[in-house]
């Protein structure tokens, strides 16, 4: 039998016509395939859709990219829908997420939740765009452009103003319950105002910002555990979670965007209006959600987008594009699993091909050796890319990448590049499997890899990689703070001897300082001022400095809740420790384990000596009256360098202040960062101080504000 597909095969967004009419989407002109070889591609998509889900889906851990995987699936739909015949109920494309996994217990939505058909240009846009006014008879219809945020569909149920049940996509029809799991973000109302509709669900996406992924990262591989791919599979893997205490602990977020259904009270009638109202019951809406009415505003929101993208703290993959009226939307309605009044208008994904020349070691201060790729310099995306993570062995021989291999590299966002996988085509014979050393690439010492963990460990605790990787710790942002004084400067002092562990900063004069090269005398007076003002560090932030295996920024401050000081955390007993809630054995282990050792006793008495604080602050633990914020209401506007608004609203309560959205005669202080919003010329009108953000930052460490 012949039959024709589009002929616009990589490119066109949905499903075709039947010969002899054009492709409905894009309208181009039809092609003719034959059968046989159209039956032997599909059975071969399904065969790598079937396998790249399961990877996506159940392992978390995906080989390919989105962008790849939405090609394979496009050239499936596109091959099926000319070959109605070969459509069988088991193919990929009948479905439209994973099935549930039992042991959540299953939830069946009262209505689907669909997915989104593709555009990936602007004239796939406007095709849609005319396909839609098409259907509509010509009559204006007006669009709503929001952000496709790369995390977890969620189906959130509110019963007489109660969460009832909080449910995954799985397969659109049925969902894994994970009432439990999404209660612990904070983000997610467990109850809405008494005039909301009796019955509704809210649907939305669950997501790990940028900066908690990272974290999230960071401590995983300090760990010695497998490392998240992208914050999607991060927020998915925490989300699924059987042990919810588990999730409460990853710093996941919700944007809320859509009601799926309501009963019992009437609700808006254009999405817009919706998004208005789903905030004013308390819901988190993407602030940058716009109404526009034609199709050349919605392109010029897109390309703005796409230039601002990075700075977002979260990820995004492209933008949605939804019919404003309601009632318009139920009149296009639903075809092949995807409403006709929406699309998915993605970003091109970064993505380039270089030569893999060798495997690097970084010995970090755990004693990780953490191996990362070496390449011919690349442009991805603008930028030039010559290194990326490798995480550790297992996942090198895991996506069997060997040194001489091409590599397909990706920059998402602000997440390090990272490698996808081997070209294996290009493969010359030549290429070589990469192994750990037997011994350390700094300080010869035996290596070894505990059973369980992922990486592989130096065993030399005084291994100056080691030394010199804790330092740098100790001087970081959450820990010690030290401004002024970089892993670069830590690297200059190490190497020429001034300092040999963190405790020795502390006795660092000006003329040793003047000792370095490019050190003028001013900036010297920075760094030793700078160093001066770190002795009085709160002692959660003491905790976090030392480096302790497995005790991250959060259980830093567990504990520093827990204990008056350092002292009385040195002498808990594993007992002691393991009796606090969230810590367990292991991290009680390490906590022992690591003030037995000599070496590590020694740094606590020369920081006690320097005269370091090691005690609790009055204000730290204190009822919320007696903290430094009390009192005080803030609102952030614009960028805070590398300081989510999120982060630094945490800190404001923590020191028992009030974070606030909106300048009102009640706001104390206006903290500007760049590119502010509306907010400071309504600060101004209302004769509201204004911060800038190293006034701020100086009022979260304790310092008075400006006068
Ligand atoms: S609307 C019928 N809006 O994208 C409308 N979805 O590919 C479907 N997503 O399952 C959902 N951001 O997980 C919508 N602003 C947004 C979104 C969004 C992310 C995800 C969602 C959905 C998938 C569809």
């Amino acid at each position: 039998m012949i039959s024709a597909v589009c002929r616009d095969y990589s490119r066109c967004c949905q499903l075709n016509g039947p010969a002899p009419l054009p492709c409905y989407t894009c309208y181009r002109e039809l092609a003719m395939e034959d059968t046989a070889s159209a039956k032997q591609k599909i059975e071969e998509l399904r065969r790598a859709i079937n396998y790249h889900n399961h990877r996506y889906y159940v392992l978390d851990s995906p080989e390919i990219s989105d962008a790849e995987y939405d090609g394979k699936m496009r050239k499936l739909r596109q091959l099926e829908a000319e070959h109605p015949e070969l459509i069988t109920p088991d193919s990929p494309t009948q479905r439209i997420g994973a099935p549930p996994v039992e042991a959540f217990g299953v939830v069946e939505h009262p209505e689907p939740l669909l997915s989104l058909a593709n555009a990936f240009s602007y004239e796939d846009l406007a095709a849609w765009h005319r396909r839609v006014g098409n259907l509509l008879g010509g009559r204006h219809f007006d669009l709503v452009c929001e952000p496709k945020i790369d995390g977890l569909a969620v189906a959130l149920t509110y019963v007489d103003g109660l969460l009832v049940t909080g449910a995954t996509r799985g397969d659109g029809y049925r969902g894994e319950n994970i009432t439990q799991n999404l209660r612990t973000i904070r983000s997610i109302p467990l109850s809405v105002a008494r005039d909301a509709p009796s019955r509704f669900e809210v649907r939305g996406e669950v997501y790990l910002p940028k900066a908690g992924f990272k974290r999230l990262n960071e401590e995983r591989a300090a760990e010695g555990l497998p490392l998240f791919a992208n914050p999607r599979n991060a927020a998915a893997g925490s989300v699924r979670q059987l042990d919810s205490s588990v999730t409460a602990r990853r710093p996941l977020d919700i944007f809320v965007y859509g009601l799926g259904w309501s009963e019992g009270k009437a609700v808006p009638d254009k999405h817009w209006e919706t998004m208005q109202y789903l905030t004013s019951l308390g819901f988190k809406i993407n602030p940058n959600v716009a109404l526009y009415h034609t199709v050349e505003e919605i392109e010029s929101c897109y390309r703005d987008w796409l230039d601002t993208r990075e700075a977002w703290p979260y990820e995004a993959d492209g933008t949605v594009i939804k019919v404003n009226s309601t009632a318009l939307q139920k009149e296009l309605g639903t075809a092949a699993r995807e409403p006709r009044w929406a699309i998915a208008y993605k970003f091109p994904a970064i993505q380039g091909t270089t030569r893999l020349i060798d495997v690097g070691i970084n010995v970090g201060r755990t004693g990780s050796l953490n191996p990362y790729a070496i390449m011919e310099p690349v442009q991805v995306g603008g930028v030039v890319i010559s290194q990326a993570a490798l995480h550790n062995e297992e996942d090198i021989h895991r996506k069997d990448i060997r040194i001489g291999d091409t590599v397909i590299i990706q920059r998402a966002g602000e997440v390090i590049p990272e490698i996808l996988g081997p070209v294996k085509s290009r493969r010359t014979g030549q290429e070589r499997v990469f192994h750990m050393p037997g011994q350390c690439p700094v300080c010869g010492s035996e290596v070894i890899k505990l059973e369980g963990e992922a990486m592989h460990r130096c065993t030399n605790a005084a291994c100056p990689s080691q030394t010199l990787e804790r330092i740098k710790h100790f001087v970081s942002r959450g820990a010690m703070d030290i401004d002024g004084v970089g892993e670069r400067l830590c690297q200059a002092l190490f190497e020429a001897h001034l300092i040999s562990d963190a405790a020795d900063l502390y006795r660092l004069t000006k003329e040793g300082l003047l000792r370095l090269e490019r050190m003028a005398d001013k900036s010297a007076a920075n760094v030793l001022s700078s160093i001066e003002a770190s002795r009085s560090r709160s002692l959660a932030r003491v905790i976090f400095a030392l480096g302790i295996l497995h005790v991250g920024e959060e259980y830093a401050g567990l504990l520093a809740e827990n204990f008056d000081s350092i002292d009385d955390l040195a002498k808990a007993t594993h007992e002691d420790l393991s009796s606090i809630p969230s810590i367990g054995p292991r991290i009680a282990d390490s906590i022992v384990a690591f003030f037995r050792q000599q070496g590590n006793k020694d740094i606590i008495e020369k920081l006690r000596a320097a005269g370091v604080k090691l005690e609790r602050e009055r204000a730290e633990g204190a009822k919320a009256e007696a903290l430094p914020l009390a009192g005080l209401e803030f609102v952030l506007t614009g960028k805070l360098e590398s300081f989510p608004h999120q982060e630094a609203e945490t800190r404001i309560r923590a020191l028992g202040g009030k974070a606030a959205s909106d300048v009102t005669k009640k706001t104390s202080y206006v903290v500007v960062g760049r590119d502010p919003g509306s907010k400071v010329a309504k600060a101004e009108r209302l004769g509201i101080e204004r911060l800038s953000i190293d006034e701020f930052l100086h009022m979260l460490d304790g310092g008075h504000p400006p006068s």
